[in-house]
């Protein structure tokens, strides 16, 4: 599938936002631990949440999906094993892990997938469970972990990653006893899986803090859960409200307290924002000044947001830059920029733009999803026609993005 944009366009209009794509893949794979059925609102439809979906239905639950709300219900007893090689096209699936952990006390299943951002270890996640208490075989492409119990305990994370201190979560929430973890991370989405997770009974203290805290329990009920707008969404869409010349237009359905890193930059460059209870108005109102920026573990700037970042460079005078410090190599997005005619180069871990930039007509690969939602605002910035190919990697962690972008007034095509 690609895309075929056709830029500068003056858009307005308002953009409504969806679930978190990365609170929605953890709560789906976390809702096996419930011991009755679980019924969760504002689910965004993508692929990476169908994929989940199907996952859940082949182990051996009911699921119905509509309109953003998912129920879930136990039909049958639950194989430890995952035999299903559909865990290999996301991050997300690796949740199973803890999850599965958590309730039945062993697992087997494939390891996960997910964008190409450099080497990515899952040695916390797996640390972690053998000090709870389980034992871990990985071979080749397939992970076992069993634990003939799994005790709580203090684990300390060397770097708050995100998807361990979820996995490490889900393993300890009905272990016996208690589990700290220090250096846990503190993403929003952290935040959210464990009020979902609460509200089934859990008990849980320190989210949102670097030590979490976890008293196993023995069952968790039913419950209707709503997860929070998706921050990265949000600021993919004010990223191009700062790119676009126009009326300007509203993002709406976020929480600002959660983007505070983003807004700030903005704002500092000379981005006009109005910000109420749960909107913000953008609008670019002239030049905005160049700026450098390193990304960093929340609140600091989401890596993210770093490849679509540096497309705002591009219309800036002077030198701009990002450095990224989470992942290895998360420049893909660099050489399809370049096809374009951008002035832009990576030297070590960080990108850095000369702009203004003259853009030209291109063909462009996306490579992974950030860069795909990238090159879409790079190709608003050019009059004559961008297409952008293997956009079915968008598709995965965006809701209905090409209707969004039609809606506020920018000439894309799908095909
Ligand atoms: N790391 C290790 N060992 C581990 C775990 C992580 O060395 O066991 C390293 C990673 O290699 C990386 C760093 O720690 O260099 C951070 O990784 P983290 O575990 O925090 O990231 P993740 O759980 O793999 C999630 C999101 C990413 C997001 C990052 C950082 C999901 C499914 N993925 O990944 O989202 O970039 O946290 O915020 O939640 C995206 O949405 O585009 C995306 C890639």
């Amino acid at each position: 599938m690609r895309v075929k944009v056709r830029g500068k366009r003056r858009l307005q209009g308002v953009v409504e936002i969806s679930g978190a794509k990365n609170s929605a893949v953890a709560i789906i794979p976390a809702a096996v631990l419930a011991d009755e059925p679980v019924t969760i609102r504002n689910i965004p439809d993508i692929q990476d949440v169908r994929t989940l979906i199907g996952l859940l239905q082949e182990i051996g639950y009911s699921t119905t999906y509509q309109d953003n709300v998912l129920s879930i219900k136990q039909l049958t007893k639950i194989d430890w094993e995952i035999k299903s090689e559909e865990v290999k096209k996301l991050r997300g699936s690796y949740y199973f892990m803890g999850a599965f952990l958590g309730k039945l006390k062993k697992v087997k299943m494939l390891t996960s997938g997910g964008c190409d951002l450099g080497h990515r270890p899952i040695n916390f996640h797996l640390e972690g469970f053998q000090k709870l208490g389980a034992e871990v075989k990985a071979e080749s492409e397939e992970i076992t972990i069993t634990a003939p119990k799994l005790e709580g305990t203090t684990l300390d994370l060397k770097f708050p990653s995100v998807g361990a201190t979820i996995n490490l979560m889900l393993a300890a929430v009905k272990a016996k006893g208690e589990t700290i973890i220090n250096n846990a991370a503190i993403e929003p989405e952290i935040v959210d899986v464990g009020n979902f997770l609460k509200s089934m009974g859990a008990n849980i203290v320190g989210l949102g803090t670097s030590a979490i805290k976890i008293t196993g329990v023995k069952y968790l009920h039913q419950t209707d859960y709503k997860i929070s707008p998706d921050r990265i969404e949000a600021g993919t869409y004010l990223i191009l409200g700062a790119l676009s010349k126009g009326k300007g237009f509203t993002v709406r359905n976020i929480q600002a307290d959660k983007m505070t890193s983003l807004l700030n930059l903005l704002k500092g460059i000379g981005c006009r924002l109005d910000i109420s209870e749960n909107e913000i108005f953008i609008k670019n109102e002239g030049p905005l000044c160049n700026f450098h920026i390193v990304t960093k573990p929340y609140p600091g700037f989401p890596t993210d947001l770093g490849q679509l970042i540096t497309v705002l460079m591009l219309i800036v005078e002077g030198e701009s830059s990002l450095k990224e410090t989470i992942f290895s190599n998360r420049f893909s997005h660099v050489k399809e920029l370049e096809k374009m005619g951008a002035d832009i180069k990576v030297i070590d871990d960080t990108i850095y733009v000369n702009g203004p930039c003259q853009l030209k007509k291109a063909t462009l690969v996306a490579h992974d999803l950030r860069c795909a939602a990238a090159l879409i605002l790079a190709s608003t910035l050019n009059r004559g026609q961008t297409i952008v190919e293997n956009i079915e990697v968008l598709l995965r962690g965006y809701e209905n993005p090409i209707q969004k972008l039609r809606n506020l007034g920018l000439n894309i095509q799908i095909e």
